[in-house]
């Protein structure tokens, strides 16, 4: 008996320290009990209203896959959906999220996943259980424009305060104005902050977009609470159990979503900078050997490698430890990796302004040839767009409307090679140490903690 008893109290120990150290789900079974259940007849969970209602792209057009939350358990995770009416039902299953902050805060994230959607059809659905109904949402089985290819919104560094670019963000994605939305990191500000109270007004706030076109995410800095694992959580990636690093690929492109954080955060393990650096690898090569069917590469990692502001964050530096790697051993640089696969663009984000580079290696700009720098580029393109503005009274931002607008064109999409960097230092040149944009005026300092 009392051997029984000591071995129940390591085993609940054991359980609780994995629940908010490891960034892991931990799926619940569906045979489960709820801690509800008991021979009254009239209990059912307290809180059984599913909220924060979020599509995810599946990996292939014909899967979306739906996250939502409640506050009790529910035991069933049901999707009712179709064409014009809810005739169909699937599903899915429900992990238990304990929250690392004094309140210990439960949350059950439900998942679940639509198949067999055919492109162009308008689908109605909606999620819960006998305890509880979502609105009515609906989508668009994904297919390429009209026009050709899809429209993303990509940026990156939005929270849940003063978020200036929600309202056309929701409006746009309900419009079908754009297919999918890319979150390139530093999502709410924090997901975790009071307890996760921040994060689940955050996910509130974007149900009006994210219920209606997948919203797709990269891990930022101000996820790094838990280990990361209100992130973890919270989001459902295609194939990967953890969001931190994944891809997908959609029409002619291949994407790769991956954490710049775990270079910064070794406070949570070095091994896992080894462990996506080896995964970024294989990816690169499946990806690789597609290329004649997907020819597009583009990444997608919160901190950038470049950037022409002044404030002290990494990519103000000379050496960059995500362009290089780590301090003197250089090891797990990204850049010599990205241009050794031939990755097309690369999306960040972070720093709190947009900017479009011409194609950039090892600090050599190309921008001195007389016809397009775009048109078969001999680097990558870099684009930064940080600049959905989680206010700040140190940035300032214009308020007229800026549009940039670029073709990136290429005939053939291949490891860059030998005359590609001889085209890249004969039309290019090196970005001086102490090089700083003209137009960063407003943003004088060096130190800063966005
Ligand atoms: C729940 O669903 C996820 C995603 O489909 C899957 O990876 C996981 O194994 C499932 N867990 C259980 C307990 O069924
Ligand atoms: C953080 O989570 C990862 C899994 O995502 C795990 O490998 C690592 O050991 C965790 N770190 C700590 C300090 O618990
Ligand atoms: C990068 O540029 C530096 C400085 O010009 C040069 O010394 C180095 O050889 C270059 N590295 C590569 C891989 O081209
Ligand atoms: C390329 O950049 C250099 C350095 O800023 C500048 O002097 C040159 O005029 C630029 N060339 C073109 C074609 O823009």
């Amino acid at each position: 008996m009392i051997f029984v008893k000591i071995s129940t109290i390591v085993f609940i120990l054991f359980l609780s320290f994995i629940g908010f150290i490891e960034a892991e789900r931990s799926y619940l079974s569906p045979n489960r009990k709820p801690h509800w259940k008991t021979d009254d007849p009239n209990r059912g969970p307290f809180f059984g209203q599913p909220e924060q209602v979020h599509l995810s792209y599946g990996g292939d057009p014909s899967k979306q896959i739906i996250t939502w939350v409640t506050f009790d358990d529910t035991v069933d995770s049901v999707v009712e959906y179709g064409i014009g009416k809810l005739d169909l039902t699937v599903r899915g299953n429900a992990s238990l999220f304990v929250d690392g902050g004094a309140g210990k805060t439960a949350r059950l994230i439900h998942r679940a996943i639509i198949t067999n959607i055919e492109p162009g059809r308008r689908y109605f659905y909606r999620v819960g259980s006998e305890y509880g109904w979502s609105n009515i949402f609906t989508f668009v089985g994904l297919q390429e424009r009209l026009n050709g290819g899809y429209r993303f919104a990509v940026y990156g560094d939005m929270g849940n305060i003063n978020a200036r670019s929600l309202g056309k963000i929701q409006r746009l994605a309900q419009d079908g104005d754009f297919d999918m939305i890319l979150h390139v990191g530093d999502l709410a500000y924090n997901l975790d902050t009071s307890d996760g109270t921040y994060g689940d007004v955050f996910m509130r706030q974007i149900e009006p977009a994210a219920a209606y076109v997948p919203y797709m995410t990269v891990v930022g800095n101000h996820e790094y609470n838990y280990n990361f694992s209100h992130y973890v959580n919270r989001y459902t990636m295609p194939d990967s159990d953890h969001n931190l690093f994944y891809s997908f690929d959609i029409g002619p492109a291949h994407f790769i979503g991956f954490s710049t954080e775990f270079y910064f955060w070794t406070n949570y393990g070095w091994d896992q900078i080894k462990n996506q650096w080896n995964w970024l690898i294989k990816d690169l090569e499946k990806a690789s050997k597609n290329r004649e069917n997907v020819p597009w590469i583009v990444t997608m990692g919160h901190r950038p490698m470049y950037c022409s502001d002044f404030d002290g964050d990494d990519c103000t530096k000379y050496e960059s430890i995500i362009r290089l790697g780590l301090p003197i051993t250089h090891a797990y640089g990204l850049e010599k990796l990205f241009y050794k696969y031939g990755v097309d663009l690369e999306l960040w984000a972070h720093e709190h302004t947009y900017e479009r580079f011409y194609p950039v290696y090892n600090r050599t700009v190309y921008n001195g040839t007389a016809s397009d720098p775009y048109r078969n580029p001999p680097a990558p393109v870099h684009v930064v767009t940080g600049n959905i503005a989680f206010w700040n009274p140190k940035l300032k931002f214009l308020q007229d409307t800026t549009e940039d607008s670029f073709w990136l064109i290429k005939d053939e999409h291949k490891p860059y090679d030998r005359n590609d960097l001889k085209q890249l230092k004969k039309h290019g040149y090196q970005v001086p140490f102490d090089y700083r944009h003209p137009d960063d005026t407003h943003y004088n300092h060096r130190s800063s903690k966005l």
